[in-house]
Formats: C-alpha cells, sequence, structure tokens
C-alpha cells in the first residue's frame, strides 16, 4: 500500500508543477521523491492537525504542494492507516530571496490556491505576522549568525502557545558527513543561480542551545535517509 500511495501522493504533489515549465516540475518531484523529510513529517505527525503555515526561503513551494496533496488524498479516504491525520492548512505564507522561484510559485498555484500566499522577500527583513507553523527547510545556514539568531527571536514572537517552529539543519559538529553536506549544498546552490555561499553552520548542541534560549523546547531526529550528510530536523515547540 505505501509505495503505491507514495507514488500517487508525489503525482498529486508535483502535478501542480508542471504548468511552471519543465525545471519547475522535476525539480519539485525529485526533491519530494527523494528526500524523507517530507514523508517523515506527514508519517510521524510532526504538524498541529490544522493551522496557519509560514514558510521561509520557501523556494517554489514544494512543502505546500505537498501539504495540499496530503490533505486532499486524507479528505478522500487514501491515507496509509498508520499515519497521522494529514493537517489542514489554514494559510500557506512564504517568503523566498530568488525571483525565479517566486515566478514557478504564481505558475503553480495561482487563484485556484486562494490559500497559498508565495512572496519575494528576505527573511531577515520581511514581517512574519502570526502563524501556527514555521519552517525553515534547509535555508537558515544562508544568514549569518546575528542575523540566525534575529530571526529565531522573531519567529518565537510570531508563535503562540503551542507554536512549532520546524527546521533542518547541518551539524557542523558531524566530520567528514558534515564536510560532504556542505560542498552538495555549495554546488547545487551555485548551479541554481546564486554566486558561491558562506555557510553559517552551528554544532547540534549549540543550535539546540540557542533554540532554547530562545524559549522552545526542542527535540532532533537526523533526517538525511540513509545519505552520507550531516542533516537534522529540530522541533521546536513553544511550551503549551
Ligand atoms: C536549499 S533551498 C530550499 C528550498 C525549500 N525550503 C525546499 O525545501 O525546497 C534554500 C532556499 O532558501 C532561499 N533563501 C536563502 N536565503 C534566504 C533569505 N535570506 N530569505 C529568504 N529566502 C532565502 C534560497 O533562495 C533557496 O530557495
Amino acid at each position: 500500500m505505501t509505495s503505491r500511495f507514495l507514488k500517487t501522493l508525489l503525482d498529486d504533489a508535483s502535478r501542480p508543477f508542471r504548468g511552471g515549465g519543465h525545471f519547475a516540475y522535476h525539480y519539485s518531484r525529485g526533491k519530494l521523491s527523494s528526500d524523507c523529510i517530507f514523508r517523515e513529517l506527514l508519517k510521524r505527525g510532526i504538524f498541529p492537525s490544522q493551522g496557519h503555515f509560514l514558510d521561509l526561503g520557501c523556494g517554489q513551494g514544494s512543502l505546500f504542494s505537498w501539504l495540499l496533496a496530503a490533505r486532499r488524498l486524507y479528505e478522500n479516504g487514501n491515507w496509509p492507516s498508520d499515519w497521522a491525520a494529514a493537517p489542514k492548512p489554514l494559510s500557506l505564507r512564504g517568503f523566498e530571496l530568488m525571483q525565479k522561484d517566486v515566478d514557478r510559485a504564481a505558475r503553480a498555484f495561482g487563484p485556484q490556491h486562494p490559500v497559498v500566499d508565495i512572496r519575494l522577500g528576505d527573511m531577515c527583513e520581511v514581517d512574519f505576522g502570526q502563524a501556527d507553523v514555521v519552517t525553515i527547510l534547509d535555508a537558515l545556514h544562508y544568514i549569518d549568525h546575528a542575523r540566525q539568531q534575529d530571526v529565531i527571536r522573531r519567529i518565537r514572537a510570531a508563535l503562540p502557545a503551542g507554536g512549532l517552529f520546524l527546521t533542518r539543519v547541518g551539524d557542523a559538529g558531524a566530520g567528514l558527513r558534515y564536510h560532504i553536506c556542505n560542498w552538495v549544498d555549495r554546488t547545487v546552490t551555485f548551479v541554481r543561480g546564486h554566486r558561491l555561499p558562506t555557510l553559517y553552520e552551528r554544532k547540534l548542541a549549540d543550535w539546540v542551545a540557542l533554540l532554547s534560549q530562545h524559549g522552545f523546547q526542542v527535540e532532533t531526529l537526523p533526517m538525511s535517509d540513509g545519505k552520507p550528510f550531516a542533516n537534522v530536523m529540530l522541533i521546536c515547540r513553544v511550551p503549551a
């Protein structure tokens, strides 16, 4: 059941990007199928049953398309019995630095998805407003340490009691796995049209300490899916 279901979920989640061209479609399809984080988020029921979502560094909105497809399948009764219920997104707001990604998102979602709102913006500058869930998947390390701290402070302020900040970072203390991860990241970022970036990682214990200082209860989960990477998902909850 699960592999057939995953194929259906992947087909549904990548379909909106067909209208955004060859790159948009294959990028999202590749990302959603090969990166375990999308599957694990749903399977483990990490998100609340419903809520307002904010994704910072959202790219073309692959996560949002995944969540919308998941909820549709769930409501149609096509859902694995051992997975948590799919969350109901009340709104899906995103900010992304690259105009090309924002344009692809606009072509993918359009007016037929009124809950989705993806805008051009730098997470270091935009107003976050309020949200129940804030996500930053593989983007926090592009901003320097002082800005990371400020973004985390503002995310905490944007969340209510019981709110969730979910992010994935690299563990700079993980030796060779971290260096491989770092090299892949710099190469992919360069190929996607950015300058060769400086990356601002921390050791896992330092990420946890920083988030705890800002009032989050932090749980860590390795999230590299058998690849030789040092990726860790940080599930940061505001105490209820
Ligand atoms: C590795 S990609 C991940 C994209 C998306 N989160 C995903 O999982 O598909 C990192 C994204 O963060 C964006 N980004 C980097 N710095 C940013 C900033 N200061 N504000 C907003 N977006 C940023 C990049 O343009 C890029 O699209």
